[in-house]
């Protein structure tokens, strides 16, 4: 009997392991031999633990799982109360575009055999036999942009570093996600690590640099220990080293973990810590692609942008800019989050609508009230209303409202959130993490969470002096921190005046 028990962190978070545990010491009781494999998340969280038996049909999920359902799994299975019937028959499931995330969940995470058999390695293999430039071309063709939330053409960052000429060259991997809402690449990682492994490869093949760094966050420990283990399993096997795959061109990579500054995810600033200095931004140009790591040219990615490689090089750019709109190409894991039904990632081609996603893919509010607004892009992001919910989720159609998609990490508000706590929110995030090299981010962030107190206290002359300073941060901060708070307070000064004015205050208390 193969069961699989998800060793994802958010799974684990809600008892997977004492399920695992559970399902081993009912299996020894029975005398019913068992093989547990701790998969990645197959996203859905709401149903974590999500338990999977294989059957002669396929998958057999069941979840929400509790110790207490354990025992009944080894009975009638199928008439078992959480049973869920086929995994990949799930409405969730099968709604899905999976390009990026197809092996997570699905396979052994560190079975570098399953993930071989999985079309894993093909991409690496095809890089290879090409010439570094026809590489970075492929990735270009096929519409790739920057998954960490600037959407920069990731094939023309890598042109950048494959034309500059240094003895050495670096490939950093931006995982230091520290968006609210936000947690793609720690389920990549942790779910399925060799597509990291593979994609960072073949950017090193592609631009001519031998040595890869993974930059995450202390925060993320499962993350970090799966990603060595995978490093270690693909050094062994010849996957990265002196010579990768028997191409006689080395690669290598190692994970770095960082102390948890949400500023060190700007990638200067990552820079800087990654070289075991304080994590302050620098200014650019030079641009990392020139000028990055130890001061020499570098592939700064974030790994959903790295992952999505293997892919693209197995199945070829065309196939992968078929899927998307406009000049938004590809899929891209939604990260679905607050207050919402069903909460999870979700994989799929760009052209949504933000209304779909929120209203059907997510099924509304987790307390059953009217969605008031959408935070999207993470902790800089803007505030959509329901008005606005017809908006494709494309890069050009979000900043054309005003807003932004970032990393793509989606916080769900029903309608008791008041909009200026979530601006002072906002304010105070800055003034916390600001890094403090610039004016306009360190002091004007802590004004900003002043004169929204005397906003919020009814004093109405602090609404012009708050949209004065929001201009002054956006043109003038050094990085998207400062220069990107003013999306999510004047998003929600601008959709919901009520809740900044003294009478709404008054009648709701
Ligand atoms: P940016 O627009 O300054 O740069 C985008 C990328 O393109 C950078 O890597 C830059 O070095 C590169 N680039 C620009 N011109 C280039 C050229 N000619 N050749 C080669 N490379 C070039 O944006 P930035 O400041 O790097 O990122 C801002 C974004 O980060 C925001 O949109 C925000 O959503 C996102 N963000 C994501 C977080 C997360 O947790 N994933 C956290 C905070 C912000
Ligand atoms: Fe530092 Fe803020 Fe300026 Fe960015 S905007 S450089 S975080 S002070």
């Amino acid at each position: 009997m193969k069961i699989y028990v998800p060793g994802d962190a958010a799974a684990k978070a809600l008892g997977a392991d004492d399920v695992a545990r559970a399902v081993v010491t009912e299996a020894a009781a029975r005398g019913v031999e068992v093989t547990v494999v701790r998969n990645g998340s197959r996203g859905m969280i709401w149903l974590e633990p999500l338990v999977e038996i294989v059957t002669d049909q396929g998958r057999m999920g069941f979840g929400p799982m509790l110790v207490a359902d354990v025992p009944a799994l080894f009975g009638d299975a199928e008439a078992h109360p959480k049973a869920l019937g086929l995994v990949e028959e799930l409405p969730w499931m099968k709604r899905q575009t999976r390009l990026t995330f197809a092996r997570v969940g699905v396979i052994d995470p560190l079975s570098l055999a399953e993930y071989e058999l999985h079309h894993g390695l093909k991409g690496l293999r095809r890089a290879i036999a090409m010439e570094p430039a026809a590489i970075v071309q492929e990735v270009t063709d096929s519409g790739l942009r920057g998954r960490g939330g600037a959407g920069f053409p990731t094939g023309i960052k890598w042109k950048t570093v494959h034309d500059a000429q240094a003895p050495q060259k670096y490939i950093v991997c931006n995982a230091d996600e520290g968006d609210s809402a936000t947690f793609a690449d720690r389920m990549l990682m942790e779910g399925d690590p060799f597509t990291l492994v593979e994609g960072m490869a073949i950017a090193g093949l592609a631009v001519g640099a031998t040595k890869g760094y993974i930059y995450t966050r202390s925060e993320y420990p499962d993350a970090v220990s799966q990603m060595q283990k995978a490093i270690e399993i693909a050094r062994a096997a010849g996957v990265l080293g002196a010579s990768v795959l028997g191409s006689g061109r080395a690669f290598d990579m190692e994970v770095r973990v960082g102390a948890g500054a949400y500023v060190c995810g700007e990638e200067t600033s990552l820079l800087n810590s990654l070289e075991g200095k304080r994590g302050v931004v620098r200014a650019k140009p030079p641009l990392p692609a020139l000028e990055g790591f130890m001061g020499r040219p570098t592939v700064v990615n974030n790994v959903i942008s790295l992952a999505s490689v293997p892919v693209i090089m197995d199945r070829g750019a065309a196939f992968y800019k078929h899927f998307g709109m406009g000049r938004s190409h590809g899929t891209m894991a939604l990260q679905i989050a607050g207050n919402v039904r069903f909460g999870g990632l979700f994989e799929t081609a760009f052209g949504l609508s933000l209304g779909e996603i929120v209203d059907d893919i997510g099924g509304g509010t987790a307390s059953g009230r009217p969605v008031k607004a959408v935070q999207v892009g993470g902790p800089l992001g803007a505030w959509f209303p329901r008005e606005l919910f017809d908006t494709p989720f494309t890069y050009e159609d979000f900043a054309a409202k005003g807003g932004l998609i970032g990393h793509a990490g989606l916080t769900i508000a029903d309608d008791t959130v008041d909009m200026l706590k979530m601006a002072r929110f906002a304010m105070e995030f800055c003034a916390i993490e600001s890094c403090g090299k610039c004016t306009p981010c360190r002091i004007g962030a802590v004004r900003g969470v002043e004169t929204l107190d005397r906003i919020g206290g009814g004093d109405a002359s602090g609404i012009p002096l708050l949209t004065d300073l929001c201009e002054t941060m956006k043109s003038g901060s050094l990085c998207a921190l400062g220069g990107f708070t003013p999306y999510p307070v004047m998003s929600a000064l601008t959709h919901f005046p009520d809740d900044f004015t003294a009478t709404h205050k008054e009648a709701a208390e």
